[in-house]
């Protein structure tokens, strides 16, 4: 029987995804999401609900689709602010034993040999616990901050690609046995069996060695999200992970189908090579009615502006033009494919309008909201393993800590005393880990 891996999925700010939570009377209480005791606590208590790693999701810069501003962005808290994601990794991994940390960071902007570089030396620090979210900057804003025009998705992933084959080729450039550290010589490495590499390609250039030794995974673990035909190819190729958004079984299926043919048919991996992992939001209580009520008090803090300019900055298209009865599949959307489709689908077979999708999308990210007991909830989970293909689940924040403090406490262990979670960790990386059946 197939066992569940675990991602609590955040953001290094005052609020994650689901909006309006920093005003929740249960979120941060007593902690600032700014200082370590916070993720130190978050990272304790995922190890604790024997999950396989944090997965820190980022933008870099505040949307400012939505009335061409990003006004509501920061009157709202849409995300925002929203500290670098990379600075808390050693924090969580300093404070845990197994747990691994999921990085984003955009291609879109750093040349691929200093990602390298910072991502090795992660690496290195957490003793093989890293994953690098591969994204390339969908959103309009991020491409305002950093000065330069948004490019079409099409050229996004041919930049990416070239971005990720050039990463790989320096994180393999160290022969295993390069460093001989031989105090008596004074050698301390082989220069044969360091490759300087060169490359010339259409996108970068880069002529030197890795300047880092090979770390305890060899490279990060790989994570992407694409779900656009090139952003599934890219992801069939490189992930070791993948992130998809269904709100339906039928979705998930069709999904794990296509995702298997391209791996094995396409790209030659083996069957299995890569995980796919869905997303929930868990909203677990004692009872099923104090769970609605939970949810329902959740949703009730959704700023309806903030909402809209959270699906704005998403899908990088100015809502505010548009009539919020619209409906969303006839309005194209150049930013995360993945998100639109999810939420055209949210309707359970009705169209759904700009407003619904809004809301949707600020409450759950166009995720199942999975409402109800621990008992509830797992037999949810079970389902969308069994019939769905998921091989594991990120779980979206409301508060926090608290939302993955009652997770590890009722939801964990009712998936263990199911078989459906693991009891121990099988290894010291986080790809051992997310190996394990
Ligand atoms: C579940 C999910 C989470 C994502 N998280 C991030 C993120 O944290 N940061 C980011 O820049 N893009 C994120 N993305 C966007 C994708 O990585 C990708 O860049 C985007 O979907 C555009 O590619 P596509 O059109 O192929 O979907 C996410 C997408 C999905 C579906």
């Amino acid at each position: 029987m197939k066992k569940a891996h675990l991602l609590g999925f955040i953001q290094h700010g005052v609020n994650s995804h689901a909006t309006g939570m920093w005003r929740h009377p249960k979120d941060k209480v007593g902690w600032s999401f700014a200082r370590p005791p916070y993720w130190e606590h978050m990272a304790r208590t995922m190890e604790r609900g024997f999950f396989d790693a944090m997965f820190i999701a980022d933008e870099l810069a505040p949307y400012n689709s939505y009335r061409n501003s990003s006004d509501a962005t920061v009157k709202w808290a849409v995300q925002c602010p929203t500290h670098e994601p990379s600075t808390i990794a050693p924090i969580v991994t300093g404070a845990t034993t197994h747990l691994g940390v999921g990085v984003t960071l955009s291609t879109a902007f750093e040349h691929p040999y200093s990602m390298c570089r910072r991502l090795s030396s992660l690496d290195h620090l957490s003793g093989g616990r890293i994953a690098w979210n591969i994204v390339g900057s969908y959103s309009k804003s991020e491409w305002d901050a950093y000065g330069a025009p948004m490019d079409d998705r099409s050229r996004r992933y041919d930049r990416i690609e070239e971005y990720v084959e050039l990463c790989k080729t320096l994180w393999d450039s160290w022969e295993p046995d390069a460093i001989v550290a031989d105090r008596g010589s004074g050698i301390y490495a082989d220069p044969t069996k360091v490759r300087e590499i060169v490359h010339d390609g259409e996108f970068f250039r880069c002529h030197g060695r890795h300047f880092v030794a090979p770390s305890p995974q060899g490279h990060p673990v790989l994570w992407q999200a694409g779900s656009s035909d090139r952003g599934r190819d890219f992801a069939a190729k490189h992930a070791e992970a993948i992130f998809a958004i269904h709100p339906d079984i039928a979705g998930m299926k069709a999904y794990s189908e296509d995702l298997s043919r391209r791996v094995v048919d396409r790209f030659g991996r083996p069957e299995n090579s890569v995980k796919l992992i869905y997303g929930v939001q868990p909203i677990v209580a004692e009872t099923r009615s104090e769970a609605e009520d939970k949810y329902a008090f959740i949703r009730s803090l959704m700023p309806p502006e903030g909402s809209m300019a959270m699906l704005s900055g998403q899908l990088s298209v100015d809502f505010s033009l548009h009539d919020p009865e619209a409906l969303l599949d006839d309005v194209a959307a150049p930013g995360i494919q993945g998100v639109k489709d999810a939420l055209v689908r949210s309707g359970a077979g009705e169209e759904v309008t700009l407003r619904e999708a809004a809301e949707t999308y600020s409450s759950r990210f166009a995720m199942p909201a999975l409402v109800g007991t621990a008992t509830d909830i797992v037999d949810q989970l079970e389902t969308f393993m069994d019939e769905g293909g998921a091989d594991g689940f990120m779980l979206l924040a409301t508060y926090t800590p608290g939302c993955f403090e009652e997770f590890a406490d009722l939801v964990s262990p009712e998936m263990q005393r199911r078989g459906r979670l693991r009891t121990a960790y099988a290894g010291r990386t986080l790809r051992d880990n997310l190996l394990q059946d």
